[in-house]
């Protein structure tokens, strides 16, 4: 990679980072009303080089864009130019928003081995890979959480989708052979080992592209809101099951009903799921997982018919624990918890039943489970 910096800019880069892909194995639309989530950072990825120039200039290349020009953009003037090189320029504009002013322009090579658009957050990965580019290059004493916070403000603020913290937080703050357990409410975290030989997480992309910024996400999250000021609590995930169950009818609205009631359940079962992981209990945390689909089937309404046969295959399977669709949804990847042993069949059914009633052959990925962000 370094050899085709050099090709690309003339120069060597001063910096090279790694920022994972994450998968959330359970806790989906909780993050952004104050509930609990259950990250883990894999091994697919996106590398970064990089180097400050001695102008003002910003120069973006991918070798998954190889085809494309060297985008150039001026430090000066950030004007987005609706292209991938976007999301980078999106984590510059954080930075100086947070007083991070960069002194000089600089030269980005990316490379990446993460499905985009799949749900396992490869715009989280691109911004977070930026930003510990950026902080290597500048601003050393930098905290990988301050880092999180400033790639997820690119996000809301700049690349228009108003996410919540874990996909950023989960790929700077993950931890090898452990699912991060975060409060996103308050950022108070804990690593979950997952270091049991005898299971395996293996993610099934659905082939099928979802798009954050333009689909229902922020909608979702303005039913929430609602919901939350209905019931007189600043966020949903305050509330525990019976008290929810008692303020419910004040809610005015039907659907922002059903998506309260996902997430109230929702933060409840990864607390439950935490408790059985610690317990090395798979069983019953597959349930959770399961469990987790429907709700976000029926009550939340972001999967889709091709997620709901990848899942409930799975579930029908030999081995496994659990299965759902993990991520934002509208298309994407499932996660699927299974005893090691079950991998091999399981890849090999679950390509050919969605093949037979989709016509093509799902990409599927056996992770483990990684550091977050670091310097290589
Ligand atoms: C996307 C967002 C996250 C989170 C999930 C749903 O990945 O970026 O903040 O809301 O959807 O759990």
């Amino acid at each position: 990679m370094s050899s085709l910096f050099e090709k690309i800019f003339y120069t060597f880069p001063d910096v090279c980072c790694f920022a994972p892909g994450r998968v959330n194995l359970i806790g989906e639309h909780t993050d952004y009303n104050g509930g609990y989530v259950l990250p883990c950072a894999i091994n697919r990825g996106i590398y970064c080089m990089a180097r400050s120039r001695n102008d003002r200039r910003l120069q973006f290349y991918s070798t998954n864009y190889s085809t494309e020009p060297i985008k150039k953009y001026d430090l000066d003037h950030l004007e987005f130019q609706n292209n991938w090189a976007d999301y980078p320029v999106s984590v510059i504009m954080a930075f100086k928003a947070f007083g991070y002013e960069l002194e000089r322009g600089c030269d980005f090579l990316f490379r990446s081995n993460l499905p985009e658009g799949a749900g396992i957050s490869s715009s989280a990965a691109l911004e977070v890979v930026t930003a510990a580019v950026v902080k290597e290059l500048f601003f050393h004493y930098i905290s990988k959480q301050e880092l999180a916070i400033i790639s997820q403000f690119a996000e809301n603020r700049f690349m228009g989708v108003n996410c919540g913290i874990m996909d950023q937080f989960a790929i700077a703050m993950g931890k090898e052979k452990n699912a991060l357990f975060l409060n996103s409410g308050t950022l108070h975290y804990e690593y979950i080992p997952l270091k049991d030989a005898s299971i395996a997480i293996v993610i099934v992309n659905s082939g099928v592209k979802h798009s954050l910024a333009s689909s229902a996400y922020n909608q979702r999250r303005c039913e929430c809101e609602l919901a939350a000021k209905n019931m007189n609590v600043s966020e949903i995930c305050s509330l525990d099951t019976e008290e929810f169950e008692k303020k419910k009818h004040f809610i005015t609205d039907k659907l922002s009903c059903m998506r309260a009631r996902h997430a109230v359940y929702e933060n409840h079962r990864v607390i439950e799921a935490v408790n059985a992981l610690k317990r090395h209990d798979y069983r019953h945390f597959g349930l959770l997982m399961n469990e987790s689909h429907i709700s976000l089937r029926d009550q939340y309404e972001v999967s889709c018919d091709e997620l709901n046969l990848l899942a409930e295959t799975a579930w029908s399977i030999k081995g496994v624990y659990g299965a759902r669709m993990t991520g934002g949804g509208f298309g994407g990847c499932t996660v699927n918890l299974m005893e090691s042993g079950a991998v091999k069949d399981f890849i090999k059914l679950i390509k050919l039943i969605y093949k037979e009633k989709f016509g093509i052959e799902p990409l599927t990925y056996s992770v483990s489970v990684t550091d977050g962000v670091r310097t290589m």
